[in-house]
């Protein structure tokens, strides 16, 4: 096609139409190639002034100049109107492509072994106890019949706090890290009779989970933190008979059917009698040991009652408690308690 001045007005309003009409960056990129760009047609045009006939080369010169600013300014407010914005890439999902991969996590040994064995107790009828890991001396000691310079007291063999200046006034009231879950006994039956409502001795039944504390060296079989599990049944007429069979009954669903049990007397300050069980089941028998301990239980001791606002001569408890640990080392065979908190993502694979 001639180039010619009317060639030139023609551009001028195509290309006006194209610039002012791009809806998107690739729409005013293809503008811009096709008459900005160096094979642009607005390009041409200035490298055709030097062909065009001699009588027309100023008007013609005139003209391709205010083409190429004209259509430079358009694509200016073309590229302000459109923003900075990336081009809009419609996103292409590519199902051939291995996804992204979610692993999924699960709950820690400990929690499935308190899971397991909370769930048989919840079946038996016994609910679901939490309370605190920092305790005063009431429900860690007094109130469970730890008698004043009993060793269990011991600085050397608890975790206390010392949340104010030893010499200030009021003396401070001394706390510590719970030693034992067996301060629930006592918050389980304070709450009940707080809840009676003038009801005297109600009956409780809980199970209750939990961290427990003491500055013992860490070995294969001792940390300064583990978890215990206590348990606690008061009401008219319990006897040592519900205890054994309520025991039993969680041992045969626990360990086994076959497993055998054996009740050995022991001493505990706050249950009167109190026994050891230890048991003999097919589980264990990579052990090679006849009788393993698994737990400690009695009948609650009448002081225990009574501090609580019970009276021993209407109702009657018994109480229990295991080592979360022993007993989940004990079952899977792990052998050294300080796999538990290790974080080795090999160790917690395996359960
Ligand atoms: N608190 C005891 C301990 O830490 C375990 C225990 C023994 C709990 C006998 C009880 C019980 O409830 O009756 O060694």
């Amino acid at each position: 096609m001639a180039m010619d001045l009317a060639y030139l007005s023609n551009l001028l309003v195509e290309g006006t139409a194209a610039f002012e009409k791009t809806a998107s960056h690739e729409a005013l990129e293809a503008a811009r190639l096709k008459y900005l760009g160096p094979k642009g047609l607005a390009k041409a045009a200035l490298g055709a002034i030097k062909d065009a006939p001699k009588e027309q080369r100023g008007e013609f010169g005139k003209l391709a100049n205010a083409l190429n600013k004209t259509l430079e300014e358009l694509l200016a407010s073309a590229k302000a109107r459109l923003g900075d914005a990336k081009p809009v890439v419609t996103d292409f999902f590519d199902i051939t492509k291995p996804g992204t991969k979610y692993e999924l996590g699960h709950a820690h040994i400990i929690h499935q072994t308190i899971d397991e064995i909370a769930g048989i107790f919840s079946r038996l009828g016994f609910s679901l106890a939490e309370g605190p890991e920092v305790e005063d001396e009431r429900h860690n000691f007094d109130a469970l019949n730890i008698a004043a310079g009993h060793p269990a007291r011991e600085l050397d063999n608890n975790f206390y706090l010392q949340l104010t200046q030893p010499d200030s006034e009021p003396k401070p009231v001394p706390l510590l890290l719970r030693s034992q879950t067996s301060t629930m006994q006592v918050r389980a039956m304070e709450a009940a009779v707080a809840q009676a409502g003038g009801n005297k001795n109600p009956a409780v039944r809980v199970i209750a989970p939990g961290r427990v504390y003491r500055p013992d060296t860490v070995d294969a079989t001792h940390h300064f933190m583990f978890h215990q599990i206590e348990g606690l049944a008061v009401e008219k007429g319990l006897t040592f008979a519900d205890l054994k069979s309520v025991l039993h009954l969680f041992v045969k669903e626990y360990f086994g059917a076959d497993t055998k049990t054996r009740f050995r007397p022991h001493y505990f300050p706050f249950t009167e009698v109190s026994a050891e069980i230890d048991i003999n089941c097919e589980m264990f028998k990579h052990l090679r040991k006849p009788w393993l301990e698994i737990l400690g239980c009695g009948m609650v001791h009448p002081n225990v009652l009574r501090a609580v606002g019970y009276d021993p001569e209407q109702v009657t408890g018994f109480a229990f408690g295991m080592g979360v640990e022993r007993i989940a080392m004990l079952r899977h065979g792990i052998s050294d308690i300080r796999w538990f908190t290790s974080n080795d993502m090999r160790f917690l694979r395996q359960f």
